[in-house]
């Protein structure tokens, strides 16, 4: 699979929230997203029809009648737009011309619905707010757990150690190097939660680093090879930006190595305009991916909420046998 890859293109499409219309100068259909198709009822070969403002607008001699096609820098317009059997709908519209290399013109036209819109937005808010709160939580417990809980284990198996000399009897023997045992391990187990629970590297050295210091974290626990590619030009995102590139990052590598048992692993992070998109590529057992999973598993349904609260998405691919690919981006700049 790859990024030039039609069907990745036609998948990505049909997952966006907004509707897109892609019709000649004619304004003849050529391809409708599902969104759209479901928004506007338009099918491919019919003709994307003018919307009230267009339809009374007064045009000069030569003068486009669709105001979006005339108005090179025009941002979402509102208005009214004929769709199903007469009904008419309003819509957030914008419009992008492409010229081909035969000297013609195709448009693209994408469509918003406002009926969504404050939901959308009320919709952000409160699972930013959630995320921030559980970040918060996190750190808290990570700390509870590291200075209260790990300090107290360790006094435990100091005080262990000390009644080593007064042991003798074999049986006690061997049941003392056991509980050594497992104490240790609670130790190192210990360690290892509080540090996924914050991570510090985050906070102090930005994305790309805490990423690096994540994938040496798997990497010294797991036989997995693991590369990182990344070309972020700005030095640094805001907070939010990074915790959620850096948490959703963290969830793929959890789910490749311990469902998908990948033993190879590829990150990639990219900066393009006011985006960043990523993609994990892992070679493990790969699954069937269903929306029905998310109402099951948390960890994807976070993926997407966290990435959907900073302006992100996120489309994954996979099958029984693998590989697995995910991607999304986030929303650098508003624009
Ligand atoms: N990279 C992967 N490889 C194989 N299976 C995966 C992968 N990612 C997710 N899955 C499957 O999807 C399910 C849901 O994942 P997720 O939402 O992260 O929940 P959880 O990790 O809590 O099970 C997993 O239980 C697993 O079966
Ligand atoms: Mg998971």
């Amino acid at each position: 699979m790859t990024f030039h890859h039609i069907d990745f293109y036609r998948h990505l499409l049909n997952k966006l929230k907004v509707g897109i219309v892609i019709m000649d100068e004619d304004r003849r259909i050529h391809y409708v997203n599902e969104k759209g198709q479901r928004m506007t009822g338009w099918e491919v070969g019919e003709k994307v029809p003018y919307c009230t403002y267009c339809q009374s607008r007064t045009v000069l001699d030569g003068q486009e009648r669709c105001l979006l096609a005339t108005e090179e820098s025009m941002d979402y317009f509102q208005a009214e737009m004929p769709v199903y059997q007469g009904k008419y709908m309003p819509f957030e519209m914008r419009l992008s011309s492409m010229h081909l290399q035969d000297g013609k013109k195709m448009m693209v036209l994408m469509i918003k619905d406002p009926s969504e819109k404050e939901t959308r937005q009320v919709r952000k808010l409160l699972i930013q707010e959630t995320l921030l709160a559980q970040e918060a939580e996190r750190k808290r417990i990570s700390q509870e757990l590291h200075d209260v809980i790990g300090q107290n284990v360790f006094s435990i198996y100091l005080g262990l150690q000390s009644l080593r000399p007064v042991i003798n009897q074999t049986q006690y023997c061997s049941l003392y190097e056991k509980m050594e045992e497992l104490l240790l391990r609670t130790i190192t187990d210990l360690k290892q939660m509080s540090k996924k629970l914050r991570p510090p590297s985050l906070d102090m050295l930005g994305l790309n680093s805490a990423i690096e210091a994540m994938i040496d974290e798997w990497k010294s626990l797991y036989d997995v090879d693991i590369t990182f590619k990344t070309d972020l030009k700005s030095e640094r995102l805001d907070n939010v930006t990074e915790l959620t590139l850096y948490r959703v990052i963290q969830e793929c590598l959890h789910n490749a190595i311990r469902h998908g048992e990948a033993n190879r692993i590829i990150i990639q992070l990219y900066e393009y305009g006011q985006y960043v998109y990523f993609r994990v590529c892992d070679n493990g057992k790969g699954f069937e991916y269903h929306p029905d999973l998310e109402a099951k598993g948390l960890g994807i349904r976070h993926m997407r909420e966290r990435l959907q609260s900073v302006a992100g998405e996120l489309v994954i691919e996979s099958q029984t046998g693998g590989p697995t690919v995910i991607d999304g981006y986030v929303t650098i700049k508003s624009g």
